[in-house]
């Protein structure tokens, strides 16, 4: 059609128009119920909140710049989010906050499916303004596309009640894989959470993360909101803070989906992909030992790739491993530099949202498994 502006229905088919984040006026945000659970014991960032160093917002946003400037060079249309003064206090009816967190990583907060770009509810309440980075955008989107479908999933709450109270006191990594296996996430079912870098989307399946932000209502509300779809709940025990399935499981192309092999998925949900001949391969093992400092993302962003068709993929540049891994499998790998950016909210598909790619939305599940479906 002829004015599309708006579409996407997965993450490997040709890239045409994208939103890249901004790094300007990002926080650490101070400790909430939900960030509690997600900050490791001893991470550098523990106690710690306001506004990041400007050096690291400079060198971050070079990177950032860096990135679209590629992905334009490759005609690529590139929009980029208006930052809000992040450090501004977070209040509603239900809770307040000491500050916003940012707007780095717009895959966290807008799930494209097909022609619609919803706003996730998202379960941080440090993240609850988080949408309107974007709203301008959508804005256009709105003008530009009659057809686009501009939508907002239930505002959450966010109350105590959205939380269990004390959940990773004084907690081991064994217990916290435990639960994770278990399906004990900070999170209750209070209300429908989920964050949009929980769903992964492969055509007319939605696999959705079931961890620390993204609940089974979340997930509920996600299955009657798109009828058509059929959404499907995953996990992946072997991950102390599952948060975001764009570093543990990540299609590369149609009958290709690589595993970050420390979180596999579990043998029962793997039958859906073995049924349709889909093969789940290892990652690559990252190049790094440790992310970079004030970071709230494992080593495993070596995995956060972007991919611009079925051939080609832009890969962070020091990652050597999964470099060599890709290009092996055939692709044309694009690197570039990004761990500067990592800090800010994650890695390179993190740091991006689809707005157009090639293609429609194919049945690539045709044969269901039961028992996967919420
Ligand atoms: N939660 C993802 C990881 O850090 C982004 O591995």
């Amino acid at each position: 059609m002829e004015n599309t502006v708006v579409s996407s229905w997965n993450d490997f088919d040709p890239l045409k128009h994208a939103i890249v984040g901004r790094a300007d006026f990002t926080c650490i945000p101070p400790a909430e119920p939900a960030t509690e659970a997600k900050i490791p014991e001893d991470s550098d960032m523990r106690g710690m909140w306001g506004p990041r160093p400007q050096q690291t917002v400079e060198r971050a946003n070079v990177q950032l710049n860096t990135l679209a400037a590629l992905l334009e060079s490759r005609g690529v249309r590139v929009d980029r989010p208006q930052p809000l003064q992040w450090n501004q206090a977070v209040m509603t009816p239900d809770f307040s906050t000491g500050s916003s967190f940012g707007c780095m990583p717009p895959r966290d907060v807008l799930l494209t499916v097909g022609k619609e770009i919803l706003s996730a509810p998202m379960s941080f309440r440090c993240r609850f303004w988080e949408y309107l980075a974007y709203h301008s955008l959508m804005q256009k989107y709105f003008d530009e596309d009659t057809e686009f479908r501009w939508e907002q999933a239930p505002r959450p709450r966010l109350a105590d009640e959205a939380y269990k109270a004390g959940y990773f006191e004084e907690i081991t990594i064994e217990e916290r894989l435990e639960r994770t296996a278990n399906l004990d996430f900070v999170t209750t079912e209070h209300e429908p959470l989920f964050d949009a870098a929980d769903v992964l989307r492969i055509g007319k399946d939605l696999f959705c993360q079931h961890g620390l932000t993204t609940n089974r209502r979340g997930m509920q509300w996600l299955q009657r909101h798109y009828p058509a779809h059929r959404v499907h709940t995953v996990n992946f025990p072997g991950d102390p803070y599952p948060i975001h399935i764009d570093a543990t499981f990540v299609p590369l192309r149609p009958g290709l989906v690589m595993n970050n092999p420390n979180r596999k998925l579990p043998e029962k949900q793997r039958k859906i992909f073995e049924a349709n001949d889909w093969e789940i391969i290892d990652a690559a093992q990252p190049a790094h030992d440790s992310p970079p400092p004030l970071c709230y993302s494992s080593v495993w962003l070596s995995m956060n790739v972007l991919i611009l068709d079925h051939n080609t993929v832009i890969v962070e540049a020091s990652e050597v491993n999964q470099i060599e891994q890709l290009d092996a499998l055939g692709f044309n790998v694009l690197p570039v530099e990004f761990r500067d950016a990592y800090p800010f909210g994650g890695g390179l598909h993190c740091a991006t949202g689809d707005v157009l790619r090639e293609g429609n939305c194919e049945d690539y599940f045709p044969k269901q498994v039961p028992g996967t479906q919420i």
